[in-house]
């Protein structure tokens, strides 16, 4: 059986992609931060995941204004690489796992959370950040990967709890898929940042603290932050850290939390990242 072994959270800011594909990692500014990556690059490539369920969100490149699914899942068998105002990133397309996609689908839509199913799309920063983070520059990505887009962008946004049981809707649906698969789930996005108006700049280390310790140790608290609170004191965009919980849920109650890093600044934004293991 289908089994997820780990879950990975890590922040997107698409400045780290601008940094890796112009060869500036080295440079001061950028060193510290990728860094604080080097354990979980040799971590991964141990583990040698056949399959990524990575929860990422767009940011108006595959969706816009026209419509905005809530939870998107891609069930394709590959997804290109989205052209954000620059050119698309020189990274390799995604390569899916349909089989598995629509085996989630079929589950956790009876259990009554609603999916957008998604044939077709690009993905965005949201998605190939974090695949760079973790994996640096190959050829082709090293696994599988179903993206799983989530609406922070429009409100209303899902709730934390919404996601954490979300989580846990698709942890029971990996474990009936009947191939021997490594499975990881990753959640993205984050931490505190607001990138427009009177409080562009926000970071709140004290906040984004606290998140990391709760989301590994105390999930179910945490969950139930609302919305407001995240505006208030992560910023805007800190919404996005809603999307963890839906890696968070699909993990056991006590996890193993490998590796723990934090920087500021990146770009506008603070980093968080997270390696955090289930029982074996
Ligand atoms: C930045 C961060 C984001 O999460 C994003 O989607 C876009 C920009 C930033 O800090 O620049
Ligand atoms: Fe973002």
């Amino acid at each position: 059986m289908a089994k997820i072994s780990a879950g990975v959270a890590t922040s997107h800011v698409p400045a780290i992609g601008a940094a890796v594909d112009l060869g500036k990692t080295q440079e001061d500014y950028w060193a510290p931060l990728f860094a604080g990556y080097e354990f979980s690059k040799e971590w991964i490539a141990k583990e040698k995941p056949d399959v990524i369920f990575l929860v990422y969100n767009d940011h108006a490149s595959a969706f816009d204004m026209k419509f905005v699914p809530t939870f998107a899942i891609g069930c394709g068998e590959k997804f290109g690489i989205a052209d954000e105002g620059w050119g698309p990133r020189p990274v390799p397309e995604v390569v899916g796992h349909p089989d598995l996609a629509w085996h989630i689908s079929q589950s956790v839509i009876q259990e009554d959370f609603d999916l957008t199913i998604i044939n077709e799309m690009e993905v965005d920063h949201g998605l190939t950040v974090p695949l760079t983070l973790m994996f640096g520059q190959p050829e082709a990505w090293p696994c599988l990967v179903i993206p799983f887009a989530v609406n922070v962008v429009l409100y209303p946004p899902p709730s934390g709890m919404r996601c954490y049981r979300l989580g846990q809707a698709i942890r029971r649906a990996v474990e009936t898929f009947d191939d021997d698969l490594n499975v990881q789930i990753w959640g993205t996005g984050g931490m505190s940042h607001q990138l427009q108006g009177p409080r562009a700049g926000l970071i709140n280390k004290e906040f984004d603290a606290d998140f990391l310790e709760r989301i590994v140790n105390d999930p179910e608290s945490l969950a139930a932050m609302p919305h407001v609170e995240y505006m208030r004191n992560a910023g805007a965009e800190g919404i996005e850290l809603v999307m963890w919980f839906i890696m968070r849920g699909a993990l056991d109650k006590k996890v193993n939390e490998l590796h723990r890093f934090y920087h500021v600044p990146a770009s506008n934004t603070a980093v968080g990242h997270l390696i955090l293991e289930n029982g074996k």
